[in-house]
């Protein structure tokens, strides 16, 4: 039996890793939250942990609701918490920056960390990766796409791997509107396959989110960037293909189900069953180029790479405030994709630390934040 402690439970990964821990009868040894309290306080009398965290503001609303048994600590304080406490893996689905500190702390722990969080290795590959070599952490990939590349690199020679190819769906707006400043968030946030998070769910109308796993592979696979391509499958069922140097290639496919990724994070030996439906092999497959026209959104991500250092920081913390922006009615669609470009020009590179990421990350937002207050959509 597996233990788990899930970063970011009430979320769209959360649950499904709890509807994993069920169905795996994985105990779950801590959650952490943000603000909604009734699914915290539910989660907690399901899997009884030992810990929960919430942000600051709702911990009223936890206290003396709790399990016997079960300790509240709010705030950024809980969920470290929550990420150092003992377990077999630490299922990581915090979004956006805020995800790094708890992934950290559990990889100096010397934990198996179960990467959902892909700005942490957009942010801070280097550290995080140093992070687990010298505390003997472990990483292993959730996103969908890296956890498929991550099996298909099972049992081959990395030296015969010339490309490994990420798929997108391309996003509810592949096929029109042409004029993309007409979109509204309602429409930005109907995913055609997936169903996920609100950020999460503009950055792959945008492509962002493809360019963000681009440098996640990037990080994780250690490949040139140059050698990390995009296609646009819309079924979603191929989730990754790698290009091999004889010409052959090989793909992952699998059903759009974050719980098979996630399964693959915690249980990667045995490749238990957790009684989903079989994927039906019939209807079309298609493959083609992403429109980079459109959505400019993927090259400032491979442009970011290659800048290095602070660069990817400053990509990601942009499009974090452009996406509220976007959100909140402040910001026209293609604004957010502007607004990141620019401050990759303004923002200039800095040597990779702890401290210039904190520092890169502010500044972006501060000057992502001005800009977009002035913007009328
Ligand atoms: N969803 C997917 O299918 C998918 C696929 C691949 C990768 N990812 C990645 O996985 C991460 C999570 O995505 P998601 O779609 O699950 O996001 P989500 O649905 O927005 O959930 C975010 C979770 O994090 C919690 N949270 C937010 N800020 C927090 C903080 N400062 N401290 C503690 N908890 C905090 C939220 O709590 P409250 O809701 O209680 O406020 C919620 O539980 C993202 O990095 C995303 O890119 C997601």
């Amino acid at each position: 039996m597996r233990t788990v402690t899930v970063l970011g439970s009430t979320g769209s990964i959360g649950t499904q890793a709890l509807d994993v821990a069920r169905r795996r009868g994985w105990r779950v040894a801590a959650l952490a939250a943000g603000r909604n309290a009734e699914l915290l306080l539910e989660q907690a009398h399901a899997f009884r942990p030992a810990t929960v965290a919430c942000a600051p503001e709702v911990a009223d609303r936890l206290r003396g609701a709790l399990p016997a048994g079960t300790e509240l600590v709010p705030g950024d304080e809980g969920t470290d918490r929550v990420a150092a406490t003992a377990c077999d893996a630490v299922i990581a689905a915090v979004p956006g920056i805020a995800g790094l500190r708890p992934i950290r702390v559990a990889l100096r722990e010397g934990r198996r960390v179960a990467l959902a969080t892909k700005e942490a290795m957009v942010a801070a590959g280097p550290l995080v990766r140093e992070t687990a070599r010298a505390h003997g952490g472990v990483l292993v990939p959730i996103d969908s796409e890296h956890a498929g590349v991550d099996q298909l690199l099972l049992g081959e020679d990395r030296d015969t791997v010339e490309a490994i190819v990420l798929t997108a769906s391309g996003g509810p707006f592949r096929k029109g509107p042409a004029d993309l400043a007409t979109v509204r968030p309602e429409q930005a946030l109907a995913h055609p396959t997936w169903s996920m998070g609100r950020k999460v769910t503009i950055d792959s109308a945008t492509l962002f989110n493809k360019g963000l796993e681009v440098l996640e592979a990037h990080q994780l696979f250690d490949l040139p960037l140059d050698r990390i391509e995009v296609v646009v499958h819309p079924q979603s069922l191929v989730h990754a293909l790698i290009r091999f140097r004889d010409g052959n290639l090989k793909a992952h496919v699998g059903p759009h189900d974050m719980r098979l990724p996630i399964l693959w994070g915690v249980e990667d030996a045995g490749r238990p069953s957790l009684g989903l439906e079989p994927l039906p092999l019939h209807g079309s497959w298609t493959f083609e180029p992403p429109d980079r026209a459109r959505f400019p959104a993927l090259d400032l991500a491979y442009r970011a790479g290659r800048d290095g250092g602070t660069a990817p920081t400053v990509l990601n913390a942009a499009d974090e405030v452009a996406v509220d922006a976007f959100l909140e009615g402040r910001l026209p669609f293609p604004g957010i994709a502007d607004a990141i470009a620019d401050a990759l020009d303004r923002i200039p590179p800095r040597p990779l630390s702890w401290d210039a990421i904190e520092a890169a990350d502010a500044e972006a937002r501060r000057l992502v934040a001005e800009r977009t207050a002035r913007s009328v959509p």
